[in-house]
């Protein structure tokens, strides 16, 4: 394992959450901050928690919330613009940014579009979508990101939600910029960055929103309509920001599971080689590329009521981050964590989170993960990286890859 320059807990904090090293590189630092101080109060005012047992003790206890509103900074910004970005970071309008009993009528809402039964269905044409994909690789270098990783799940996600084709390329720049509320230190720059594009995809989603009202179909986006007219179950502000979420959150993620996934491998030959050879491994290598590279790494929660974790008294008022990405290399959760093993049979990993936010899109996540290794094995016998290592996206909470380049061939 590569050393760390830091040894001070705080030290290792700041690189993790503010330096690139840090993000591009976070095991090594986490392992370090996992056997210094597990469950750490850190200078910056927030708790940080790396074993796996405490981050799901967090995010299964009742007495913790979503509430930020606390422990939003406004540094270099202007009384308005700083309560504009305060309201938009802290808009609890969300399944994601709500506590119940809101967030159990929304999550509610949306659950059966999801359920393990409900998602197998679409098996049939995810497996067609990414044949359909497969067959657009030549024997020239392919970059998987923008071959396989972005078009699956936003197809599958825009499909099921009822996005139009033709507008989902516009939409990623939209999303990406969004999501850098979700890191710890977002500069201001990026901040305005991403106020603007949610309000761009604010305004895109309620267009499609009465578009859809007027000409109903057969497709999520309409069934949630429905909901919203008969009564009072969805404001048509949570309307719009339940249909961005959910279309955020189903490709943002999965394309992150299908890069580092498909980088894990590439980089353990001897597990590639032991996959191709027995197919009842997929499944488990899934939850094992999730393991191994979480495209999310962190959840954050805030204390509504003294807690006790890991020994550990905790005020209300607390934020508490759970390093999910440390989490997963718990030596004390999974044997030799450091280890890629495709056959490793020791439990879920901690990347779709716990408790009552636990990822409403797991099944379908990884659904999409075992078709696509499932077809890669079957379509190539060689895959081999080429040209210089794939460059990491500038960021922790999700973690991804912005380029993959890889060489199939049959
Ligand atoms: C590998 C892919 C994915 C990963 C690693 C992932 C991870 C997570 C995590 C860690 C959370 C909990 C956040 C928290 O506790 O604060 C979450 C929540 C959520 N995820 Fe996923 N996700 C993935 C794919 C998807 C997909 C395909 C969808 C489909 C729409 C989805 C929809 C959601 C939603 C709606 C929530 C909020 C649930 C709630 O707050 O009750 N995710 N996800």
């Amino acid at each position: 394992m590569p050393t760390v320059s830091a040894v001070d807990p705080d030290a290792l904090l700041a690189e993790l959450v503010a330096t690139p090293e840090g993000r591009a590189d976070p095991y090594p630092r986490y392992a370090a901050l996992r056997s210094q101080s597990p469950v750490h109060r850190s200078a910056f005012g927030f708790w940080a928690l790396s074993r796996y047992d405490d981050c799901q003790h967090l995010l299964r206890h009742p007495g913790v919330g979503k509430d930020f509103s606390g422990a939003v900074s406004s540094l270099g910004l202007s009384d308005e613009q700083a309560e504009e970005q305060a309201r938009f970071r802290n808009d609890r309008s969300n399944m994601l940014t709500t506590d119940p009993p809101d967030h159990t009528r929304l999550r509610a809402l949306a659950t059966r579009a999801f359920t393990p039964r409900t998602v197998e269905r679409l098996r049939p044409s995810i497996v067609a979508l990414v044949e359909d994909l497969l067959d657009g690789f030549g024997s020239e270098e392919v970059d998987v990101m923008d071959a396989l990783a972005f078009p699956l799940p936003v197809t599958v996600i825009g499909e099921m939600l009822g996005v139009p084709a033709e507008d989902r390329p516009t939409l990623r720049p939209l999303v990406r910029s969004v999501t850098a509320v979700l890191e710890l230190v977002v500069t201001s720059e990026a901040m305005t960055e991403a106020f603007v594009a949610e309000q761009k995809l604010e305004e895109y989603f309620a267009g499609l929103v009465a578009e859809r009202r007027a000409h109903p179909r057969d497709d999520l986006l309409t069934k949630l309509i429905e909901a919203e007219d008969q009564g009072d179950q969805l404001s048509e502000h949570e309307l719009i920001s339940t249909a961005i979420l959910l279309f955020a959150a189903g490709f943002e993620t999965t394309t992150h599971l299908i890069g580092n996934g498909l980088l894990a491998l590439l980089r353990h030959p001897d597990e590639l080689v032991r996959l191709r050879a027995d197919r009842s491994l997929v499944r488990p290598a899934v939850e094992e590329l999730l393991r191994f590279d979480s495209p999310v790494q962190l959840a954050a929660r805030v204390a509504t009521d003294d807690l006790s974790i890991g020994g550990h008294e905790i005020p209300e008022g607390s934020v508490i981050l759970a390093l999910l990405g440390a989490a997963n290399r718990d030596p004390a959760r999974f044997h030799d964590p450091e280890r890629f093993d495709v056959g490793r049979d020791e439990g879920p990993p901690m990347s779709f989170g716990g408790g009552i936010h636990f990822c409403l899109g797991a099944a379908l996540a990884r659904l999409e993960g075992q078709i696509v290794l499932d077809r890669l094995l079957d379509r190539f016998g060689t895959m081999e990286l080429v040209g210089p290592p794939p460059v990491v996206r500038d960021s922790l909470t999700l973690r991804g890859l912005v380029d993959l380049r890889v060489r199939f061939a049959a």
